[in-house]
């Protein structure tokens, strides 16, 4: 059920049961983190294999000391920077919290959404809230109520209905090896601004072998749809003129008449606008029954580089 009443979904969480909550990034599925049954059920809900931790949802900065421990200055910094935000950090853990959120890495995933709702939802419980993405696990992220539940109908009894993520990214990702900062994943938090505060961030390498990050594996984030990348849609269209095709466009682009179904993220080519556009373009996009998707590079700054990344993953097959 959909719903914007607080108090039953409090009652819900309290009871173990999972519901969705809206974040200014992504939907999440959320459980008591503090309750081994309540995660057990969002991994199984979400088909997410037990390797692949959760992030924790804390209502404000002073609650880290309850679920983190020997925190470095940078995260301190970043935290009071971007928090609330679409930031994660990845901090030692507390003993107390459950081996089963960090799929036993002595590693926390936490951070503070600026969502309205959620934030009021964070404040009034007596618990944070282990919520990963609300998709089945490899596909694409929900940004909206109606997506949530298209994925999981009924097996999720309530979702918050926060209307459409404002940033439509899920958050960035930066962790700490001897101190020094890497980034895990690009998101919704431009890099950029990140070093602006704590200097140069080192990327992560990727490894499927050993993925420290899941959300790091390369095929991820993957519509149902074949999809290919162009730099050249026009002539890649007139490649495949007999399929039935869709095009992903950053900006207004005038495409040849016939059956192409086209989403356009930007008409002025704004690179936020478009982030925050792409995953229901993308939604769309599966639900129409195409041969073929064909989706652009993004200029590769700011949210531009999470785009590319996305959408790279989304290709692979
Ligand atoms: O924007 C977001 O971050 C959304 C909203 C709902 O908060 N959540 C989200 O969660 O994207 P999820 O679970 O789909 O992605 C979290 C990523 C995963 O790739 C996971 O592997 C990584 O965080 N992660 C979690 N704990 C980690 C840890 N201790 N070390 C490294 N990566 C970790
Ligand atoms: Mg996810």
């Amino acid at each position: 059920m959909i719903t914007t009443d607080l108090d039953l979904v409090i009652k819900a969480l309290k009871n173990g049961q999972i519901v969705s909550i809206p974040t200014e990034t992504v939907y999440g599925l959320a459980g008591n983190a503090f309750d081994e049954v309540s995660i057990d059920k969002i991994f199984e809900l979400k088909k997410r294999p037990a390797f692949n931790p959760l992030i924790v949802h804390i209502p404000d900065v002073e609650f880290l000391d309850h679920v983190a421990e020997e925190i470095p200055e940078n995260a301190k910094l970043l935290a009071a920077h971007f928090w609330p935000g679409p930031l994660t950090l990845i901090l030692k853990k507390k003993p107390s919290i459950s081996n089963r959120i960090t799929a036993a890495k002595n590693t926390l995933a936490v951070r503070v959404t600026n969502h309205p709702l959620t934030l009021e939802l964070l404040k009034k419980l007596p618990f944070p809230l282990a919520a990963p993405s609300a998709n089945p696990f490899g596909s694409i992220s929900p940004t909206s109520a109606e997506h949530v539940h298209n994925y999981f109908g009924e097996k999720v009894p309530f979702i918050l209905d926060g209307g459409s993520c404002k940033k439509g990214l899920e958050s960035t990702i930066i962790g700490f090896e001897n101190q020094k900062p890497i980034l895990y994943r690009h998101g919704a938090l431009a890099l950029e601004r990140i070093e602006k505060v704590i200097g140069p961030v080192t990327e992560f390498i990727k490894n499927d072998q050993n993925p420290q990050a899941p959300g790091m594996l390369s095929k991820h984030y993957a519509p149902k749809t074949k999809t290919i990348r162009s730099d050249n849609l026009l002539e890649t269209i007139a490649n495949c003129k007999t399929k039935k095709i869709g095009v992903l466009s950053f900006q207004k682009t005038e495409l040849p008449e016939g059956t192409i179904h086209q989403e356009i993220l930007s008409e002025g080519g704004d690179l936020e606008e478009a982030a925050k556009n792409l995953y229901a373009a993308l939604h769309h996009l599966d639900e129409l029954q195409l041969e073929l998707l064909i989706v652009p590079f993004f200029p590769n700054h700011g949210l531009g580089k999470t785009i590319n990344d996305r959408l790279q993953r989304a290709v692979l097959k």
